[in-house]
């Protein structure tokens, strides 16, 4: 059943759980993901960027891949359809029209009050049609982008004047690969939350050690972005597969030779953070 992503992350706040939101690269991941989260009974979030979009098809691919499996599968949990990073109001628009339950409007780059014309912009438009909105404030950090962490004010006056449903404020993270030993600033995480009182998301949950990942959710994160993990998984299985059967050529086994490592990582995160048997 699809749902709104507010009805996940609230319910996760309120009995103190996170749920993974797992970035889909292509029909077969949203399979995968899909089953593995009906097998754990946890509510799920499909999330897809703009170029996860761009390389399926566009806004309405994204949504009737998902919708289609529900359906066909018979997947009896919760499904919201989030957008990752949208860039631009039209890029939301877009995905509002096209049946997403959720999008993320990233523009974290631009100065606070821009940030928040932006933010505003798009959360008239999403709430009249029923979406939720997640928000940013800081920069997450990634190859070549340096850190700059959420300012407290600042994430007040993005809920006060924006009236965002979710925020995701720079902590610490990274996307993709960490170089290093992970750092979270779990103190400004708690005192957002407070302050605040919306479910957080957590960027970057890639390569996070898992009590890491438990003491983000004491400080109030209720969601956490996944998309490097599985790519690794599945990629090295892949590679193995193919070292140890060259001469396969069926485009179906080769992908699918890295389907039960995606699934064993998603069974094994929704037990970790909580949201395993939420769904029932
Ligand atoms: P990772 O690729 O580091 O898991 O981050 C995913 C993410 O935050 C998507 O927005």
């Amino acid at each position: 059943m699809i749902v709104s992503m507010k009805e996940i992350l609230i319910k996760a706040k309120t009995e103190k759980y996170a749920v993974a939101a797992y970035n889909v690269n292509n029909l077969e991941w949203a399979k995968f993901i899909l089953e593995a989260c009906n097998d754990s009974k946890s509510p799920a979030i499909l999330e897809f960027s703009e170029g996860a979009i761009n390389y399926i098809g566009g806004y309405n691919v994204a949504v009737s891949i998902v919708k289609s499996l529900i359906k066909d599968l018979n997947i009896s949990i919760p499904v919201a359809i989030h957008l990752d990073h949208g860039q631009s109001f039209e890029s939301c628009k877009k995905a509002i029209e096209a049946g997403f339950t959720s999008v993320m409007i990233d523009a974290s780059s631009l100065p606070i009050e821009e940030n928040i014309k932006l933010t505003k912009q798009v959360t008239e438009y999403a709430h009249k049609n029923k979406v939720s909105v997640e928000a940013e404030i800081g920069t997450i950090g990634g190859k070549d982008i340096n850190i700059s962490y959420a300012n407290i004010n600042d994430c007040q006056k993005l809920l006060s004047e924006a009236n965002i449903d979710f925020l995701a404020p720079a902590l610490g993270t990274v996307h993709g690969l960490y170089h290093g030993k992970p750092h979270i600033e779990f103190s400004r995480a708690k005192e957002i939350s407070e302050k605040l009182n919306i479910p957080l998301v957590l960027h970057g949950g890639t390569g996070i050690p898992d009590e890491m990942l438990l003491e983000s959710i004491n400080c109030g994160i209720c969601k956490i972005n996944i998309n490097t993990e599985l790519q690794v998984k599945w990629s090295k299985e892949v590679r193995k597969y193919l070292k140890d059967n060259n001469d396969v050529y069926d485009p179906r086994k080769i992908i699918k030779s890295g389907e039960k490592a995606i699934k064993e990582a998603v069974i094994q995160k929704n037990k970790l953070l909580g949201s395993a048997g939420k769904a029932l």
